[in-house]
């Protein structure tokens, strides 16, 4: 199994580093553009080996894609991450142009990869690469709701003071601080409705809080982000890998699913050895309909700033 992660910033190399501590790739190939950046970060990283103890082979490259030919997976970081008070969707203009070169580039060495796109603004990234390349839909995948959604699990167990482990919950819809659908009403605790726990001013502050995540850490760090995008990236890699037909949110092409068509948007999907294995629907009450509806409106105005 070869990955390959563009991009060796702060997102690109968690990623990288979550995928060899948990041992089930061969192989890992960072590219950059930087000169000798990724280089540096693949050979630190290989320096851990020994101590975390992993096998998994992590190379650097600077810019030459014929070192990620033939591989599995590739997952594309590249672009400038946020800065504080900046949207996501703010950030467009220089990443569509730099994610349409980068997956030209990676399919022309792997062609029959599987993309995972993490570059902001991530569902009209992903959106961008089923447009510009040919890859079918199972293949590409953007990364958003399963970082969006252990960012609500979060959220929960502070709020209940339990541990994470006890807590499940998703976050469906768009990546953004106003598109993400926190399903509140089906999260629970040990399979008990969060609800039987929780007042409906606190589930709507874990609500409000989980769609901010970003934005709190950006203003927090000074730029976006990185471990929790870099292990939400590992566990689709990981779950695409080893076949576990694993259920996510991940943005995906929907094609009339929840009622919505011609954009990516997160919505359940299973993660197997094809990708996208399935597209999970589940009955979502009128409120959450709506929301999903508002945040659909929200991406495909951000899809119509493309030039296509
Ligand atoms: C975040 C970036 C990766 O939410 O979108 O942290």
């Amino acid at each position: 199994m070869k990955v390959t992660v563009v991009g060796a910033g702060a997102v690109g190399a968690s990623c990288a580093e979550y995928i060899a501590i948990k041992n089930f790739a061969s192989e890992v190939v960072l590219l950059d553009i930087k000169e000798g950046y990724a280089e540096g970060k693949a050979m630190d990283l290989m320096q851990t080996a020994s101590l975390n103890g992993f096998d998994t082979k992590i190379t650097g490259s600077t810019s030459d894609y014929s070192k990620t030919a033939n591989s599995d997976i590739c997952v594309i970081t590249s672009g400038i991450p946020r800065k504080p008070g900046m949207t996501r969707e703010e950030l467009i203009g220089i990443n569509a142009g730099i994610v349409k070169s980068v997956s030209a580039d990676l399919i022309k060495h792997s062609p029959d990869t599987i993309i995972i796109v993490v570059s902001n603004p991530m569902d009209t990234m992903t959106y961008l690469v089923h447009k510009t390349t040919n890859l079918p839909k199972n293949r590409i995948i953007g990364m958003g709701g399963a970082l969006d959604s252990a960012r609500f699990k979060y959220r929960l167990a502070e709020a209940l003071e339990a541990p994470i482990s006890d807590v499940d919950g998703m976050v469906l819809g768009g990546h953004s601080d106003t598109g993400m659908v926190p399903l509140t009403r089906l999260a629970t605790r040990n399979s008990v409705p969060v609800s039987a726990f929780l007042s409906d001013d606190r589930l709507n502050q874990v609500k409000e809080d989980t769609k901010v995540g970003g934005a709190t850490l950006t203003k927090l760090l000074g730029t976006s982000a990185w471990y929790a995008p870099g292990a939400a990236v590992s566990g689709l890699v990981q779950a695409i890998a080893c076949d576990q037909k694993k259920m996510f949110p991940c943005s995906v092409l929907l094609e009339g699913e929840y009622g919505l068509n011609d954009l990516c948007i997160g919505a359940p999907v299973l993660l197997g050895k094809n990708g996208i294995e399935k597209i999970v629907e589940i009955e979502l009450n009128d409120a959450e309909k709506a929301h999903m509806k508002e945040s659909a409106e929200g991406v495909s105005k951000t899809n119509g700033l493309l030039e296509l």
